[in-house]
Order: C-alpha cells, then sequence, then structure tokens
C-alpha cells in the first residue's frame, strides 16, 4: 500500500511575523502528525509572537530562530537545512517575506535558507500561505512578487478572504493548515503511479426536493467517497469528486463538483466520465424522488398529503451506455449498501450495473456503512473471486479499492 505522500519527508516550516503566526503551531503538529521531520525556521518578528520552544514541543525537532544565526554552526546552518529539505513551506508568509524571496534578499535564517535552496529542475519544493493585511496583499509591489514567485515554480496557497486584525473583511487571511497540510500532501503524491490517470469519485447522499424546505435522503456522510478520493490523489491520480450535500472539505488536490439531486448528479457523472480512466461509485443515490417539486411550502392545513414517487435514472446504466460509444471510463467500481443477502445482492448488481468490481458493505452493522469512521467490506470481482477484508478505517479500505483500481489500469505492469 502507498505511504502517506508527507511520511518521512523533511519540512522545514518557515513562520513569519503575522498574527496567523500561532496557527503555524498547528499546522507544524499536523505535519508532525503526518509522519514528516519537521524543522521551524522562525524570523525575529515571528519569535515576538510565538516561541521556538512551541514548535519544538510539538514536532520532536530543534527549532531555529535568527539567534541560532550566530551560534558555533552559523556558517553552514542554513546550507545543512536546505540541503536536506525536500520542501520549505513558509505559513504565514508577510508582503516583506515575499519580497526578499522574490528579489533574492538574503538577512535572516529563513531567507538565507530559501535561497541556499537553489533554482532549477531538483530544487525542493517551495510552498507559500501568505498572510497579511488587504491593502497589503493587493498592492502592485505584493502582486508583482507573487507572479515572480510563481513564475519560478513557488506554489501558493490562499490567502483567503476573511476577517483580518485589522478589522476589514476581505482577501489576506492565512490558509487554515488542513487545507495548506492538504495541498502539501498533493504536491508530494504527484509521482504516484495513477499519474496521468482521470479517477471519478462520487460521494455523499443525495436530495431530492418535496418542497422548498423539505427532501427525500439518506444517512450517508460522504466519508467512504472522500477517503477513496484522497486515496486516488496519494496514487496520484488527477480526481473529479462529485459529491452531494455533505459537511466535509474537499480533499487539497481534488476538483469538486458539488450537486444535490440525482439527476444532477448524473449530468456530473456523465460529463466527467468522457475523460475518465476509472470511477467509483461510493455516492448513496436517492432510487426514488417526488414525482412533483412543490414550488410553495405545503401546508398542513389539509392533512398529510400523497407523495407519489418517481424512479430516479441508474447513473451506473447510463454511465454504460455512454461507455459503449466513448471507451470511457475504462474501470467502473461500484459499491452495494445491503442489509440482508449481502453477497448475492452486491453480485447481481455487479452483474446488472456492468461494474470491474463491487465493493459490498452491511449497512446494517454498527461499525461498517453510513456515516461511521470504520467499514467492513467484501470485494467481488467479475471473474467470481471475493476477498473479504477486516473491519478498517475508511482510509483504509479506499486505499485497498484504490490498489485494485491501479492493477486494473496497469494490467501489463503488474503482470
Ligand atoms: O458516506 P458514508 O457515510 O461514509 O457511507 C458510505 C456508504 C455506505 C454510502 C458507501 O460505502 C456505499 O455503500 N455507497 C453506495 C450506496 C448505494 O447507493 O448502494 P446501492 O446498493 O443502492 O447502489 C449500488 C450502486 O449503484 C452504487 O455504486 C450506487 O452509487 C449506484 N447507483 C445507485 C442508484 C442509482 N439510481 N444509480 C446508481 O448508479
Amino acid at each position: 500500500m502507498h505511504p502517506h505522500p508527507i511520511q518521512k519527508k523533511n519540512i522545514i516550516l518557515g513562520v513569519t511575523g503575522s498574527i496567523a503566526a500561532y496557527k503555524a503551531a498547528d499546522l507544524a503538529s499536523k505535519l508532525a502528525q503526518s509522519g514528516a521531520i519537521v524543522n521551524v525556521v522562525l524570523t525575529e518578528a515571528a519569535a515576538k509572537f510565538i516561541a521556538p520552544l512551541t514548535f519544538q514541543s510539538v514536532t520532536g525537532e530543534p527549532a531555529y530562530s535568527d539567534a541560532d544565526l550566530w551560534g558555533a554552526d552559523a556558517h553552514v546552518l542554513h546550507i545543512g537545512l536546505a540541503r536536506k529539505a525536500d520542501a520549505l513551506l513558509i505559513a504565514p508568509a508577510t508582503a516583506n517575506t515575499l519580497a526578499k524571496l522574490a528579489h533574492g534578499g538574503a538577512d535572516d535564517l529563513l531567507s538565507l535558507t530559501a535561497l541556499a535552496l537553489g533554482t532549477g529542475a531538483d530544487t525542493p519544493l517551495l510552498m507559500i500561505a501568505p498572510a497579511m493585511d488587504a491593502g497589503m496583499y493587493t498592492h502592485a509591489a505584493t502582486q508583482e512578487n507573487v507572479e515572480i514567485l510563481k513564475r519560478r515554480g513557488v506554489v501558493f496557497v490562499g490567502p483567503e478572504a476573511g476577517h483580518l486584525a485589522s478589522g476589514l473583511v476581505a482577501k489576506g487571511r492565512m490558509s487554515e493548515p488542513a487545507d495548506i497540510l492538504g495541498q502539501l500532501r498533493y504536491q508530494f503524491s504527484r509521482r504516484g503511479p495513477l499519474l496521468g490517470k482521470h479517477i471519478v469519485v462520487t460521494a455523499g447522499p443525495t436530495q431530492e426536493i418535496i418542497d422548498p424546505v423539505r427532501y427525500l435522503s439518506n444517512r450517508s456522510t460522504g466519508k467512504q467517497g472522500y477517503a477513496l478520493a484522497q486515496a486516488a490523489l496519494d496514487a496520484g491520480a488527477d480526481v473529479t469528486l462529485i459529491s452531494g450535500p455533505v459537511h466535509l472539505s474537499p480533499p487539497g488536490g481534488a476538483t469538486c463538483v458539488h450537486v444535490r439531486t440525482a439527476l444532477e448528479m448524473e449530468k456530473a457523472i456523465l460529463s466527467a466520465c468522457q475523460t475518465a480512466d476509472a470511477l467509483i461509485m461510493a455516492a448513496a443515490v436517492a432510487d426514488f424522488r417526488p414525482a412533483q417539486a412543490a414550488d410553495q411550502k405545503i401546508k398542513k392545513l389539509g392533512g398529510a398529503p400523497a407523495l407519489p414517487l418517481s424512479a430516479n435514472p441508474d447513473i451506473l446504466a447510463a454511465v454504460n451506455q455512454q461507455r459503449a460509444t466513448t471507451q470511457k471510463p475504462n474501470v467502473v467500481v461500484g459499491f452495494a449498501a445491503e442489509t440482508q443477502s449481502i453477497i448475492a445482492n452486491a453480485e447481481d448488481k455487479m452483474r446488472r450495473k456492468g461494474m470491474n468490481f463491487i465493493v459490498a458493505n452491511d449497512v446494517s452493522a454498527h461499525d461498517a456503512g453510513f456515516a461511521v469512521e470504520t467499514n467492513r467490506v467484501t470485494l467481488l470481482h467479475t471473474a467470481g473471486r471475493k476477498e473479504e477484508l477486516p473491519l478498517m478505517s475508511k482510509a483504509e479500505i479506499a486505499a485497498e479499492v484504490i490498489e485494485r483500481v491501479i492493477t486494473l489500469l496497469n494490467p501489463q505492469e503488474n503482470a
């Protein structure tokens, strides 16, 4: 199975003098929890907001400030840091730091380290999450510096719009640590076995409209589908995540299409599948919808109304029909949410819906299926092979499913 793309990576986390520096402690902690080796370099201004000791405590590695510039190893410290780095991530990055990086300034340990990374194809990744007040970010000088750095291959995350320390509500907030981590994970995954492959993943429920305030739906939270999208990204794929309404943030690097109804989901899937190498259908699509969505809220005065239903299209059947002419997607993986005769029902769905394999989950179990963090599934293959997987996290199930997709998409390499 593929390791987490950030695992064992040497990350230099540069922290500069912004109020968002406090969020960098959470980022450092998240990086360390993902298995990275994290060395933090604080500028003098950053060290006024937050102490090196905070970072040392959450990363278990030395954190440096400009005081170390004049220590015994001062003359080689920046070279040593740059040499072992897989990435330099600067979060938060102030306007002053952007200016220094764009123009080669090197008057503190962080800018010295950035310069020592060098330029060219083999240089480590430089990723920047700016944070500053709105006028400073939109200033022509800062924008030109951002453009210079982008041209050099620097990857930017944010800034986001929101409340700024000045009281303004505008673009300038540092992106959330989870989003920065997601983007870094994405950058490190771009060498996996699915590089250049387009995988479409569906997730979550659909909502079928009764009237402007009511709908029919189901208990899907999107957890399994989002985990599949992340696993496909980790393996290097370009991922389109087609999601019903859920409370999850899409994984970094995914193209997310938000839909509500089964009809909207069908349209989005058929469009994305035109270029897809694989489709993984983890969404819990409603089989029925109210025959007529009421324009106004239905009143209870006349008692309970009858609610005639219409059948929703079988999306996988429509995919198969389109596939007959486009030959895309090459691989189709379905899920079966069953409460009885699990294997027989799932096998029947696999054959009827033209899947390469189906993931059957017993959704009546308390620790599997809808909403929980874990799942217990059986993989059923067209040739009759059955793989019963033990109880696992949804991320682990997703990694197992993606392993099978890799094998199906690269048969000669796996022969
Ligand atoms: O989102 P979570 O809370 O993490 O829960 C995960 C899950 C239980 C929703 C997921 O693991 C799962 O089982 N998803 C498929 C649910 C489902 O709709 O199963 P089904 O047996 O009704 O449908 C079989 C297959 O046909 C599915 O791949 C489904 O996406 C597809 N389908 C269903 C209906 C329809 N109209 N068109 C379809 O293409």
